[in-house]
């Protein structure tokens, strides 16, 4: 990479544990730099990353369009609040939905996967006056109060709060029956994660789906599709809505939306847009100029440079190949993939680790997860096949 690192002996895991909370397990090296699809350590290693910090570097590392448009940006414009309308956000919106199905023409920029589906649910309770959301078993939708609350385990983990800011149930995972049975003329909504991440790239049986969405339309409740992990090319669709073929009411979407800056966002259609006005949601940064100028250069980076396309070759590379050393089974879409792997996923992940391929785990503990960034080629892809046949 030719950078030259000042490997010294500084340990970032003992500095951080002097003030910040000790919330997150970590990884046991500390990123100095990155470039493409490698990063440096301080240690002076080179990782391979299979992981993109969960799913964010959609353009890997220092992508010269990224820098670029944060450098003019930031320049020109650094920030003003939703309070005075800007051309960068009116375009970012644009194309997002443009490039968002059919339908939804709506967007509310904020920061967060989390914050956009806190949102999302708030609208569809308000949209339909009703006060039960349903949520899909083993999915996974944000630490706030209501993605909280929708997400699978976390009353009984961590969720911390006495009770939930609306009725909440969920459907057992691929059970057509029963998401006919419990969708009805209470539900304001439900949220689906198609492939679920946290759980393992878990991609969620097209029946079911459907079944739900059909459940949706006959009782009057909306269709919201989380694609906070799923979204901005990751499954070799714009959005994994595409793949399924659904039209949704609200989709969600975060993470590789501005390739590692803070960003998130809610699209809707124009139908349930019309439920809100002046002063009905509002967030500070949400939309602001450097987030907009980002948004606005994924979206044409990943069409200029066909990066649905080389998602989908890479997935059927990975699919092909990777059933190999550990890998029993391979779950997912397009570049959100979970290998299974006999003796565990800690282990695998640790094994490819020593070989310097970062890659990362989920709440199945057998499946390592991959989200690398969309701009991986054959190359790395060969690498992490034939480090996993030696495993
Ligand atoms: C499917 C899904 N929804 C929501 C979230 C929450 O996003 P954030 O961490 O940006 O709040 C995540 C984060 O991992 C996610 O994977």
């Amino acid at each position: 990479m030719g950078l030259s690192m000042n490997l010294d002996s500084y340990n970032a895991r003992e500095a951080e544990q002097q003030h910040l909370l000790q919330v997150y397990g970590q990884y046991d090296f500390e990123p100095v730099a990155a470039e493409g699809v490698h990063i440096t350590c301080r240690d002076g290693r080179q990782l391979l990353d299979f992981y993109g910090g969960h799913a964010v570097a959609s353009l890997g590392y220092a992508h010269p369009d990224v820098l670029e448009t944060l450098n003019k940006q930031a320049a020109q414009l650094f920030f003003q609040s939703n309070a005075v309308a800007l051309e960068v956000r009116a375009t970012a919106a644009r194309k997002l939905a443009e490039f968002a199905p059919a339908g939804l023409e709506r967007v509310f920029f904020v920061n967060s996967g989390a914050e956009a589906n806190e949102n999302a649910f708030r609208i569809a309770l308000k949209k339909t006056g009703r006060s039960k959301i349903l949520a899909v078993e083993h999915s996974f939708h944000g630490r706030t109060a209501a993605a909280g609350a929708l997400t699978w385990g976390a009353r009984e983990k961590w969720y911390g709060f006495p009770r939930t800011p609306f009725d909440v149930d969920f459907i057992p995972r691929d059970e057509s029956d029963a998401a006919q049975a419990m969708v009805d003329s209470d539900t304001a909504a439900v949220v689906i994660e198609l492939v679920q991440g946290m759980a393992g790239a878990y991609d969620l049986a097209p029946e079911f789906v459907k079944s739900i969405d059909s459940a949706c339309k006959k009782h009057g409740a909306l269709l919201i599709i989380d694609e906070v992990q799923t979204g901005i090319g990751r499954t070799g669709f714009a959005f994994a809505a595409d793949l399924y073929g659904l039209q949704p009411d609200m989709l969600t979407t975060a993470k590789a939306l501005g390739a590692g800056f803070p960003v998130g966002a809610l699209m809707l259609t124009e139908n349930v847009a019309n439920c809100l006005g002046n002063g009905d949601l509002g967030t500070t940064f949400g939309g602001g100029p450097l987030a907009s100028a980002l948004i606005s250069t994924v979206l044409d980076v990943i069409e200029r440079d066909q990066l649905l396309s080389n998602v989908q070759k890479l997935s059927r590379r990975l699919q092909a190949a990777c059933l190999t050393g550990p890998v029993n089974k391979i779950s997912g879409k397009g570049l959100l993939l979970g290998l299974h792997c006999s003796g565990g996923a800690k282990s695998t992940r640790d094994a490819l680790l020593d070989k310097n391929i970062l890659v990362g785990t989920s709440g199945n503990p057998d499946v390592i997860r991959l989200l690398p960034p969309l701009v991986l080629n054959d190359e790395h892809v060969d690498e992490l096949v034939a480090a996993l046949a030696t495993i």
